[in-house]
């Protein structure tokens, strides 16, 4: 579905991402974790189109679609939850639940608004409530619900866990699931390492604007270097 071969990207001198490789298939979730300043935002803002490559390829489907813009790339089905949630503060939830079916440009939807309502029934309750007065949590839910009007063929999402109290992201982990289960396919950068390779079925650790390495993510877990870089709090001590 998504192929990304030696995809680099580089803000003027400063390359953020130096050679990142990986390969989503149909129904997958996959994870992408590695440490603060590795260039995973840097690559996932590569695919989407927020940012131009230097180098490499990303094929989409049948295309390559290297290089396009933003707008093109999410017509095409490929949508990103925009980092830091950017709901339109003064629009209510259901006017930017709406405004996320921009995206189909011609293509069918594949979820309703009633679909969104029962991944996050507290969406439905604030139907007519400004964005701008929701809770992070809340906004979180809402940036993924306008990506799914938008007829996504393939979900990104960066860090959604971010700032979030526990009960909320677990809340926002199971709708991923769901979504997961109902055949979605799905990328997801995720800080917390323990988290995103109990909810992925296969993951990438990215480095120093690499990808330096890939398994299943349930043999990642029991992997002596994941755990000792990645889930130090299950480290036994000596
Ligand atoms: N707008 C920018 N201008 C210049 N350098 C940037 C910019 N954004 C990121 N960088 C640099 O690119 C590198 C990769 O950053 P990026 O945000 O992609 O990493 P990350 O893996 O997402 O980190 P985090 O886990 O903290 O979100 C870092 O060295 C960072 O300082
Ligand atoms: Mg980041």
């Amino acid at each position: 579905m998504l192929i990304l071969d030696g995809l680099a990207t580089s803000y003027g001198r400063i390359q953020a991402v130096r050679h990142a490789s990986l390969h989503v298939e149909p129904g997958e979730l996959i994870a992408l974790i590695g440490p603060n300043g590795a260039g995973k935002s840097s690559l996932l803002n590569t695919i989407s189109g927020l940012l131009k490559p230097v180098a490499g390829s990303v094929r989409f489907f049948d295309q390559d679609i290297t290089g396009w813009r933003a707008d093109q790339v999410a017509r095409a089905g490929l949508l990103q939850v925009p980092e830091g949630r950017q709901v339109l503060g003064p629009l209510t939830v259901e006017e930017n639940l709406l405004l996320g079916r921009q995206a189909l440009a011609g293509r069918k939807p594949n979820h309703q608004l009633a679909d969104v309502y029962a991944l996050f029934p507290i969406l439905r309750e604030r139907h007519r409530q400004k964005a701008g007065t929701l809770s992070g949590g809340e906004q979180q839910m809402l940036a993924i619900g306008r990506a799914l009007m938008g007829g996504p063929r393939l979900l990104i999402l960066d860090e959604p866990s971010l700032g979030l109290a526990p009960i909320i992201v677990n809340q926002v982990f199971e709708a991923l699931q769901t979504l997961r289960h109902s055949g979605l396919t799905i990328l997801l950068v995720e800080q917390n390492a323990s988290l995103a390779l109990a909810s992925s079925n296969r993951a990438y650790v990215m480095e120093h604007g690499r990808t330096v390495l890939e398994g299943p993510s349930e043999s990642l877990r029991h992997d002596p270097r994941i755990i000792r870089h990645y889930l130090p709090s299950i480290e036994t001590t000596p």
